[in-house]
Parts: structure tokens; sequence; C-alpha cells
């Protein structure tokens, strides 16, 4: 049957309307962490591309990705990189400002976060225009990180993130919606 092609993990997902702002349905994912069984399964999901050439670290995007790309990274057995939103790190950054629908957003990355050449997967809950997702992938190929993919849990088709994505490295969705 159709259902049954849906992972179980997906069905806690849940619609919330008019957030952040009117006419946005917002995909609330706590629902999936709350659940020892579903979290289990979404971070299996997301690990399955990943396991035969593990990389040297997740980086994961503020905030969502700190929670996935922290279990992804216990689960593929390597370090954690955290990707953030201005003025949060206490060391010396880098960053990269990028085009939102109104404005201009900025992501900063430790400048020594990785050694050279490290091996780096990409980590976020949701791909929408794909916007975040590439400004973290030109910020830790600046700072002399290898990406060698993207995984997020859900991509939001509609929204086209994956026609935008012009990357050698593979984006890997878990689930598209
Ligand atoms: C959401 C989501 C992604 C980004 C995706 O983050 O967690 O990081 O938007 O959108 P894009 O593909 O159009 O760039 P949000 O802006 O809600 O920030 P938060 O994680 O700090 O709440």
């Amino acid at each position: 049957s159709r259902s049954a092609a849906v992972p179980h993990w997906s069905r806690l997902i849940r619609d919330v309307p008019d957030f952040p702002r009117p006419g946005i349905v917002f995909k609330d994912i706590t629902p999936v962490l709350a659940d020892a069984a579903a979290f289990a399964g979404a971070i299996d999901a997301s690990a399955g591309a990943w396991r035969a050439a593990p990389p040297d670290a997740v980086a994961g995007i503020e905030a969502r990705g700190f929670i996935l790309g922290a279990a992804l990274a216990r689960e593929l057995g390597c370090g954690f990189v955290p990707v953030r939103k201005p003025g949060k790190l206490p060391g010396t950054t880098l960053f990269e400002e990028y085009a939102l629908e109104y404005g201009r957003d900025r992501l900063e990355l430790h400048a020594d976060a990785l050694p050279a050449g490290a091996r780096v997967l990409v980590v976020d809950d949701v791909l929408a225009t794909g916007g975040t997702l590439r400004a973290a992938v030109a910020l830790l190929r600046r700072q002399g990180a290898r990406v060698c993919g993207a995984q997020v849990l859900v991509e939001l088709s509609m929204l086209r993130g994956r026609d935008r994505w012009d990357d050698p490295a593979p984006l890997h969705a878990a689930l598209a919606l």
C-alpha cells in the first residue's frame, strides 16, 4: 500500500500554520525528537547514504541541525562542528552572508573548526529554498574543508531547493514532502 512507504517517524512531523509568519506552514519536527523510536528511525534514515564512507566530521546548522547533526555524528562515529548564527561562537570566526526572502542573514564557523582537507557532511533539518545549506557549504570550503555531501531530514519539494543545488557534492533528504 501507499502508506507502507511512508516512514513511521515522518508521521510525527507536525504542520503549524502561520509560523513564523502568516501564510507559512511550518514543519515542526519536535514530536519526532520526543519519541525514542521515531528519533532513532529519523537518524537511521539520515545515516544510510553515508555509512559506506563516513565523513571525518558532521557540520550541523543552528538550531535544529545541531540536534540531528550531533546524533548523526555519533551514529557515523565522527566529530561534530557547529555552524552558527551571528555572534554565538567564542573563537575567531569566518562568516558567509546569504539572501533571505526579505533581507540577508549570516552563518559563522570557527576559523580552526576543522583540519585542512577534512571530509565534512553538512546537516540541517529542512531544505526549503536551499540558501542556508549553500551558504554553509561555501563557508566550510573557505575554511579548507572538503564537503562530501549534505543531508537533510526533510526536503520541501515545492520550494525547489534541489533545483538550485548546482554542487558536485550529493544532497540527500530522508523524506521529501
Ligand atoms: C530553517 C531550517 C533551515 C532553513 C531552511 O531555519 O532549519 O536551517 O530554515 O531554509 P532555506 O532552505 O530556505 O534556507 P530557521 O531560519 O527557521 O532558523 P532556526 O533553525 O534557527 O530556527
